[in-house]
């Protein structure tokens, strides 16, 4: 499979019945696993759909492109995908067959946590539902994305998910934390009372190619702006840690719980992330070494409800999956920052030349 970033898809079809645009056009005549994405032309979304179509699945993405982005599936030859604009907040699309569910669906930048709030809050209950009852129709193994954001101010650390967390209910991220938490209680409810095999990953700080350089989450931001040489924005004093964790190491880990046989997995909840815990301070070192920039540092206020600690604890990942992350933080660093100057480049290349 060719991965490079290349040109949205030209010329999507409208299909007013199912109140879907299809971007792409899949091929159903074959009899694999059938997986649907929610959130597929996102981040870690577009990252699953490449980890199943390597597995030999027919992936459908569903997606509002709100933040995600067609040129993610832009590197994708196979038949087996199908790209479908749709946001989760309304029915999903019938489907003949479905196997797996990844329901990703939701901004994730702390930027989106105010101006979309409603959004946010909709897509993660209402849209959580939807993929639910989708898993349900097909008896499906769903796998809803949440968050680390659950723990909220952790009074514990590391965060062992026995944890119940220290969320501020009326705090400006509780639309996507508490929104998150009543997502995780949906599946534990259509588990329960459906029999539905539903799987919790609670994702901690993820990074690597294809996030936006204007996404806002913290490395994004530092490598954009060390790559346009302006000093590095630490909000507060950089005192805060947090555990970064390489994306092909998270959908790994991801892709082993889906995997998971059903007595063992069915209705478990794992963290995945990175034990290597690091100060702002010196993440924002960190980017400035691997680029031998002459930036520096510029300090801004701490945003309000913003964790000072974050590091999973991963014993059930290892216990239950056998997973562990492999990718030290100054190698995911140097991949990042090379994918970022490849878009770069392909930004600078005429078009005529393409
Ligand atoms: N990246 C991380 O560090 C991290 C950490 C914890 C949890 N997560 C979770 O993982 C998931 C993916 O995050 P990401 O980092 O890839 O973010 P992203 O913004 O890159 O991807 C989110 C995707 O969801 C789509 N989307 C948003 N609302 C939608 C809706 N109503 N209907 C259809 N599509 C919609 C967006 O267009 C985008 O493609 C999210 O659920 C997020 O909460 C991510």
């Amino acid at each position: 499979m060719n991965r490079p970033n290349g040109k949205p898809p030209e010329n999507p079809t409208e299909n007013p019945q199912q109140r879907v645009q299809i971007e792409t056009q899949g091929d159903h005549s074959d009899d694999r696993p059938h997986a649907i994405v929610t959130g597929g032309a996102g981040f870690l979304g577009s990252h699953i759909v490449d980890a199943l179509l390597d597995d030999g699945y027919r992936v459908t993405s569903l997606d509002n492109f709100s933040s995600g982005r067609p040129e993610n599936h832009a590197h994708i030859e196979t038949a087996r995908f199908e790209s479908v604009r749709h946001d989760v907040t309304e029915s999903f699309p019938d489907f003949d067959r479905v196997d797996q569910i990844y329901s990703f669906a939701s901004h994730a930048s702390p930027i989106d946590f105010r101006a979309n709030a409603i959004d946010i809050a909709l897509t993660n209950s209402v849209g959580t539902n939807h993929a639910l009852q989708t898993a349900r129709t097909h008896d499906a193994t769903i796998v809803l994305a949440s968050t680390s954001e659950v723990y909220g101010e952790p009074e514990i650390h590391p965060q062992r998910e026995e944890y119940r967390g220290r969320v501020n209910p009326r705090g400006v991220r509780a639309p996507y934390d508490e929104s998150k938490r009543l997502a995780e209680a949906l599946v534990s409810a259509y588990h329960r009372q459906h029999d539905v095999d539903a799987r919790t990953v609670r994702i901690f700080n993820t990074y690597g190619p294809r996030m936006r350089r204007n996404d806002g989450r913290v490395i994004p931001n530092f490598v954009d702006q060390a790559l346009s040489g302006e000093d590095l924005t630490v909000y507060g004093d950089g005192s805060q840690t947090r555990s970064f964790c390489y994306v092909s190491d998270l959908v790994s880990g991801i892709r082993a719980l889906a995997e998971a046989p059903r007595e063992r997995a069915a209705g478990a909840v794992v963290n995945l992330g990175s034990r290597e815990e690091v100060t702002i301070w010196e993440l924002a070192e960190t980017i400035l070494a691997a680029l031998d920039t002459r930036a520096g540092i510029s300090y801004q206020e701490l945003p309000e409800d913003d964790p000072s600690r974050r590091r999973p604890d991963l014993t059930r990942a290892e216990t239950m999956l056998d997973w562990t992350p492999s990718i030290d933080l100054e190698t995911g660093i140097r991949y990042t920052v090379d994918s970022f100057r490849q878009q770069d480049e392909l930004r600078q290349v005429p078009s005529g030349d393409v």
